[in-house]
């Protein structure tokens, strides 16, 4: 059997560890509110970071599975605005002294459903109870079909230097079957405002797996897109969770590439990029040479949370807004998904926490392995891995990978091989004691290939 068909298996992307699906839900707003407090005195000299969910879209791309609220009616804006603001007054009055914000992101659904000027009353409504870092990294995710001008330099005043464009394929019967339509023209267009602007990295999120993409046709598409040179390329792995996203739905499984096909549509886009001058840092993130998340990389100063990869080794993330996560370094947790409920609980003057975990001990050694691995593709048994039982059984499951030399092993130090990139999430897989435990019983996860 090949690789790619033997190591696809559903797993997480590891934006956390534990993953969200094995929290235990032990924790109480009290007990979240002690964590947050705890952690922001140890970390806020060095700053914090921001999450802002704003979960709304004016069509649904099918394959989309973002959290969302799809609507055309804008008058959804200042409700939600307002609940932000509120959600973070709700976390200011736990705080001891002024927070230093280090990182935010405005991540979606689409932060540019909203008008410019809604957005700088909610940034400059929490950015002036705060201090703001000498480093601060301020970004947002921009449609390409709705990012005006307007948003580009509102944003940009307000500190923003980096956005992330969703383009995802060019293809027309790629973009007719997913519901999503933008043309090259707009894009380029886009980028073009956004540097004449000022903005320092552009990231461009595309996708391979979608229904009916080839060979030619994502070849078509990345050669547009690094014909653009964006700073970084997200090449995302698409994630088919029907049974959670039903827009998934108006396709059939028949029409999607899977295994060694989808395997070949990541190595097509990876030989380009890497043609282009780009380097592979990890989990389908590709980077120019004068990036700040490739100098990371290499000075091994990458960090991954549940914003993705960032530069930003912050230990306090507040997540606001529906759906947001946040994460102390000590305990996780999430808000209530739906935008009706999320808008009441911060109404009734209560967080709106739907579930939360207090990480263990044991919890921690396996996640610091895990970033390594995501981070930096190596890591160390000695320096962490303390727990023998734990090791052993570790080692268990990496004798596999060892054999099909996705890994390599030296003394006490587990590297990733080349040809092990393509299944980080397979090696990081084989930490996850919480997963092994209690293998999912039903569909939770997406497959890695
Ligand atoms: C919130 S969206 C980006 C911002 C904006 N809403 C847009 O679409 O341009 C975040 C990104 O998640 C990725 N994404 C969404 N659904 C996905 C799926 N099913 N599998 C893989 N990636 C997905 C897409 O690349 C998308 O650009
Ligand atoms: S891909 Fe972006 S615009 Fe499309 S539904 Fe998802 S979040 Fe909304």
């Amino acid at each position: 059997m090949d690789l790619v068909s033997k190591y696809n298996i559903p797993a997480p992307r590891y934006t956390s560890y534990p993953t969200v699906p094995y929290w235990e839900n032990n924790l109480s707003e009290e007990a979240w509110f002690k964590y947050v407090k705890e952690s922001f005195t140890i970390n806020n000299k060095n700053g914090i970071s921001l999450y802002i969910h704003l979960p709304f879209c004016e069509s649904l791309c099918t394959y989309c599975a973002c959290n969302t609220r799809i609507t055309v009616n804008h008058r959804v804006e200042m409700p939600y605005i307002n609940a932000l603001i509120k959600e973070w007054h709700l976390y200011l009055a736990q705080f001891e002294n002024i927070p230093l914000i280090k990182e935010i992101h405005l991540g979606g659904g689409t932060p540019t459903f909203f008008s410019a000027e809604n957005l700088a009353y909610l940034l400059s409504s929490i950015i002036s109870t705060c201090n703001i870092s000498e480093s601060a990294d301020f970004s947002f995710e921009g449609h390409p079909g709705n990012t005006t001008e307007l948003h580009l330099q509102t944003l940009y005043n307000l500190g923003f230097r980096r956005v992330s464009f969703g383009v995802q394929d060019f293809d027309h019967k790629v973009q007719e079957t997913i519901n999503r339509y933008q043309t090259f023209e707009e894009v380029k267009v886009v980028m073009q405002k956004a540097r004449d602007i000022g903005y320092r990295s552009i990231n461009i999120d595309l996708v391979y797996g979608l229904p009916f993409q080839t060979v030619d046709t994502i070849r078509s598409t990345i050669e547009k897109i690094v014909d653009l040179k964006p700073e970084r390329i997200a090449f995302y792995s698409y994630a088919h969770v029907p049974w959670l996203k039903p827009g998934q739905r108006k396709y059939t499984e028949k029409e999607l590439p899977v295994s060694s096909e989808k395997r070949k549509l990541y190595e097509t886009g990876k030989e380009i990029f890497l043609a282009a001058g780009y380097i592979d840092i990890g989990m389908d993130h590709f980077s120019l040479g004068d990036d700040e998340l490739l100098t990371a990389f290499k000075k091994g100063r990458l960090y991954r949370n549940f914003m993705g990869y960032t530069t930003s080794d912050t230990k306090l993330l507040i997540g606001l807004g529906a759906s947001a996560i946040s994460d102390t370094w000590s305990a996780f947790s999430q808000n209530i998904k739906t935008v009706e409920e999320y808008q009441q609980s911060i109404e009734n003057g209560k967080l709106p926490i739907s579930k939360g975990h207090a990480l263990s001990n044991k919890d921690m050694l396996i996640r610091q392995h895990i970033l390594n691995f995501m981070c930096r593709h190596e890591s160390d048994f000695n320096s962490t891995f303390c727990d023998q039982m734990l090791l052993d059984k570790t080692m268990g499951r990496l004798s596999e990978l060892i054999n099909d030399q996705l890994i390599s092993i030296d003394r006490n130090k587990v590297s990733l091989s080349e040809n092990g990139k393509f299944f980080l999430r397979n090696i990081c897989l084989a930490f996850d004691e919480r997963y092994w435990n209690k293998t999912p019983d039903k569909n939770i996860f997406s497959t890695t290939a």
